[in-house]
């Protein structure tokens, strides 16, 4: 039986560039490689999710412009559910310029435009998706209210909600900690929202204890190249990551938790489980440039 999984989450046109070496402020230099490609946390992640075998829908909106139509057959083409886009007049499509160095690191810079656009009110109108639905991931490219919002609708008819809490805030509303079931920050997200350092798995499980005391049931830390810690239940681990050659990290965090959630129990059953799928996905995803072309398919997951 597949898992239905709703994103709520933010669509963005991504222009790329790959450079020898970042460049400097005051600074100009030579690209040596420009591409564009259907990028935004939130569509990266449904896209991961439907290509690891999810039903997938996504709750969002883009501008009505060339880009808006551009990223939307691209969505149409994977098979996702797209009755929860809003298209809005007058504002553009959001666009991520990304430049990546020859170390595989990355810089982004986003101009969210329509996906800061919507909030409760247009979410209450998609409550039929959020409620049919065995998981709905939110980030944070899309409105806090919003997130809210679609946690509550989800929280009250029994659906699993998954936090990602990128790009980082410098606050977090605890409002919307209480209505996660299941939140996936990086170390760096981590400490910014439980004020523990995270390095190693001993910080891991201080952070992971602080999330619990603030309502959420699933810790699960990216802990970059050493893997993903767990902890829920009582159980915890850090299940180690795939050692590849990164090329381009973009998308890694969304093709992570797009496939999990393609696997996992609504019950946590099978946590550790998807977990691994999890990290051999975002590990093919690290050896390919760009956002959405370099997330792979449930049949080259399952090989690995
Ligand atoms: O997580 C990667 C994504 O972040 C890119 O696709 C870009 O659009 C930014 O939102
Ligand atoms: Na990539």
């Amino acid at each position: 039986l597949m898992n239905k999984v709703t994103v709520v989450g933010s669509i963005n046109l991504d222009t790329n560039l790959r450079v020898k070496r970042m460049v400097k402020p005051g600074e100009t230099i030579h690209a040596k490689e420009h591409y564009s490609a259907g990028g935004g946390k939130g569509a990266n992640q449904a896209v991961a999710a439907s290509r690891a075998g999810a039903q997938t829908s996504f709750i969002g909106a883009v501008g009505d412009d060339a880009p808006g139509k551009q990223m939307m057959d691209l969505l149409k083409n994977e098979g996702i559910d797209l009755t929860g886009i809003d298209t809005i007049a007058d504002e553009s499509t959001g666009q991520a310029f990304i430049t990546v160095d020859d170390e595989g690191e990355n810089a982004i810079t986003i101009y969210a435009g329509a996906n800061f656009a919507f909030g409760p009110k247009e979410i209450a109108q998609k409550s039929a998706l959020l409620k049919d639905s065995d998981f709905v991931i939110a980030q944070f490219e899309t409105p806090i209210a919003a997130t809210v919002k679609a946690f509550e609708i989800a929280h009250e008819a029994g659906v699993k909600t998954i936090l990602n809490p990128a790009p980082g805030e410098d606050h977090i509303s605890e409002e919307l900690l209480k209505v996660t079931d299941m939140i996936t920050p990086n170390e760096t997200e981590a400490e910014t929202i439980t004020g523990i350092h995270v390095e190693d798995e001993a910080s891991a499980r201080k952070a992971a204890a602080k999330l619990h005391e603030l309502g959420v049931d699933v810790a699960i830390i990216t802990i970059g190249s050493k893997g993903a810690f767990y902890d829920y239940n009582g159980v915890s681990e850090l299940v180690p990551a795939f050692k590849v050659k990164a090329v381009d990290t973009t998308a890694a965090g969304d093709t992570f938790i797009g496939a999990m959630s393609s696997i996992l129990k609504p019950d946590f059953s099978n946590l550790k489980e998807a977990i691994l799928f999890g990290n051999k996905a975002s590990s093919l995803t690290v050896q390919r440039y760009g956002a959405q072309p370099s997330i792979p398919y449930q049949k080259e997951i399952e090989a690995k």
